[in-house]
């Protein structure tokens, strides 16, 4: 068993032959495992398997009416997931899979009640991941995913961010690095004409062809975005860059120790010395790149708040200012 770092409960397994077997192997049996993929990890299992997509509720103690993304291998699987394909989902699949991009769709007969959440529709994604591309391939079954976070937490981008809060829940977790898009898929409603945006993500509004503002069809949004999320356990505080040293100007020099920032490499250039600096980045695709690292890496700062630079609402923004939103909602 090529172990390469032990957590409690849970083997972290490299992604190679023997890994992808034991992965594919758990699955077969109706367990779980960690899955990485582009945006975030995933907590995965059989999604035609009742037992298998129980288990990912109660792991994660998700709300009972909050349906599970649906994982394929490939454009052609999309019918075992869904009773009726309109157009705009095939064109979507053809312009944006493998990617971050999950489309909701009229589910088929085949897809359990507990996966949609007693919705009629599901929602589905060919992740952009080479080692999710492996195993969904191989395990040759539509794998259901939700980020493998506790309910409420922020997601994972590592194999130890997943063993850490989960690896009692899964039979191994993979090792596949550092998700690349690092905030999850932007879920959009491709049942009719157009495309309604359900929830942001990196697949932008722009690239998507649809108006910036939100339309009154949108504004139903996916269930999951009705939770508060995302959140660490110190309070987190959206600073304009015009704002963040006068916000820091008052403070005494013990509150700054408890102070932790994360802001742009210019806006910390020009920072007086005393907060606590936690991530800088550089734009909009680094932050969301580095956004869920960064909230873990202030809770082990043991910050008691943590000051975070907004960023432009426009293109990738827009995903990261809805995840950062919910993270400094108060609960
Ligand atoms: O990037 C991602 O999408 C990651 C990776 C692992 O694929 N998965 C993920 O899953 O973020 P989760 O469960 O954390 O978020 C799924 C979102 C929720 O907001 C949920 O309400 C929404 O998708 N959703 C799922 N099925 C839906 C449906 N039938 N209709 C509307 N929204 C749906
Ligand atoms: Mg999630």
């Amino acid at each position: 068993m090529a172990v390469s770092h032990r957590a409690p409960g849970a083997s972290i397994r490299v992604a190679d032959a023997a890994g992808i077997a034991a992965a594919v192997e758990a699955l077969d049996a109706g367990g779980l495992i960690g899955l990485p993929t582009e945006t975030v990890y995933g907590l995965a299992g059989d999604a035609l398997d009742p037992g298998a997509v129980a288990r990912i509720f109660a792991a994660k103690q998700r709300p009972a009416d909050n349906p599970l993304i649906v994982h394929i291998a490939a454009v052609g699987e999309l019918h075992r997931v869904a009773a009726h394909v309109t157009p705009l989902a095939r064109h979507l699949a053809a312009d944006f899979w493998p990617g971050p991009l999950t489309l909701v769709v009229d589910a088929a007969p085949a897809i359990p009640s507990i996966t949609r959440a007693g919705l009629s529709t599901v929602a589905v994604r060919l992740p952009d991941h080479p080692v999710a591309a492996t195993v969904l391939a191989a395990a040759d079954r539509p794998v259901a995913a939700p980020s493998a976070n506790p309910s409420g937490r922020p997601s994972p981008t590592t194999a130890a961010h997943v063993a850490a809060e989960l690896g009692h829940a899964v039979e191994l977790v993979l090792d596949g690095g550092s998700c690349p898009v690092g905030v999850e898929s932007t879920v959009v409603d491709a049942r009719g004409d157009h495309p309604v945006v359900l929830r942001e993500g990196t697949v932008t509004r722009e690239q998507l062809g649809v108006a910036v503002r939100r339309t009154t069809a949108e504004r139903q949004r996916s269930p999951g975005t009705r939770y508060r999320h995302y959140a660490p356990s110190c309070p987190v505080v959206l600073v304009p860059r015009a704002a963040i040293s006068a916000v820091l100007a008052g403070q005494s020099p013990s509150a700054l120790d408890r102070t932790g920032v994360v802001a742009s490499s210019r806006t910390l250039a020009a920072l007086p010395p005393g907060p606590r600096i936690i991530a800088g980045f550089d734009d909009e695709v680094d932050l969301a790149r580095n956004l869920y690292g960064a909230l873990r890496r202030a809770e082990e700062a043991g910050v008691s708040r943590l000051l975070v630079e907004t960023v432009p609402e426009r293109g990738v923004g827009r995903a990261v200012m809805d995840r950062l939103r919910r993270a400094a909602a108060q609960p």
